[in-house]
């Protein structure tokens, strides 16, 4: 059992605009910035034992931000995946996207596609990627997908249990989170998997996205070890 705990940690990765305004960047140098920690974040990953990494990339609610941050940041996610899909297939990083598609440009969506093709047998580390992702988005669509197996007798209401639910969601394939880490200094967990992260432990840190390094990450998991092994021994 204990072998299991801090296999799958979740980050926020916050804090990208205020990175750039300190500078004064436009916010998309603190996006471009934030991207290129993602590489060393993933690759810290076996040293500690996490088997699964969920990043925050792009939720429901970014499409209120300015249209030129928001097309500047398709255009980015395109080109990081290009650019990276071949150190991921070579480091052995699983990748898969979980999020609603349907409102994404197709040609980043056939990016996506073809990423998590290229990727599929790699098992070091499975990296996901929340992309126009929302927790309440994620159940709505869930609930509709359900409710279509019910009206077509596939399903009775019945057996309808939260692991039936969780077998409809987008992060089907992945165990629960055991620790979600938000950057930048705010407190709240905005939307990123609210069904899944019923039992996880939290860290809101001060450090902005783009300076966050591997070093402090794997401080943060190693204390998360810590502390599950010191409570485990109490009880
Ligand atoms: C939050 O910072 C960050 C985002 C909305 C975008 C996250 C995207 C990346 C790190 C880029 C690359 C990702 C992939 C998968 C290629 P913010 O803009 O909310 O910062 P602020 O709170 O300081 O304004």
């Amino acid at each position: 059992m204990m072998a299991d705990t801090g296999q799958h940690v979740a980050i926020i990765m916050d804090g990208n605009g205020r990175w750039a305004e300190q500078r004064g960047q436009p916010r998309l140098v603190g996006h471009h910035a934030g991207a290129k920690r993602i590489r060393e974040i993933v690759e810290a990953c076996p040293a500690v034992g996490v088997k699964y990494l969920t990043i925050f990339a792009f939720s429901t609610e970014n499409w209120k931000r300015t249209q030129s941050e928001v097309s500047g940041l398709m255009r980015l996610f395109k080109r990081y995946i290009r650019r990276e899909s071949q150190n991921l297939v070579d480091d052995g990083v699983r990748v898969r996207f979980i999020g609603d598609r349907i409102n994404l440009n197709e040609q980043l969506a056939s990016t996506m596609d073809e990423l998590e093709l290229v990727t599929a047998d790699n098992k070091r580390v499975n990296l996901t990627i929340a992309l126009n992702y929302g927790g309440r988005d994620e159940v709505t669509r869930a609930v509709q997908r359900l409710a279509r197996e019910i009206e077509q007798q596939r399903l009775t209401a019945k057996e309808v249990s939260a692991k039936v639910l969780a077998g409809f969601l987008d992060t089907h394939f992945l165990p629960d989170p055991d620790l979600v880490i938000r950057t930048s200094g705010e407190a709240r967990i905005s939307n990123f998997l609210l069904w899944q992260s019923a039992y996880a432990e939290y860290e809101f840190i001060e450090t902005l996205w783009p300076d966050f390094n591997s070093e402090e990450f794997s401080q943060l998991v190693l204390k998360f070890r810590t502390r599950e092994r010191r409570y485990g021994a109490v009880l």
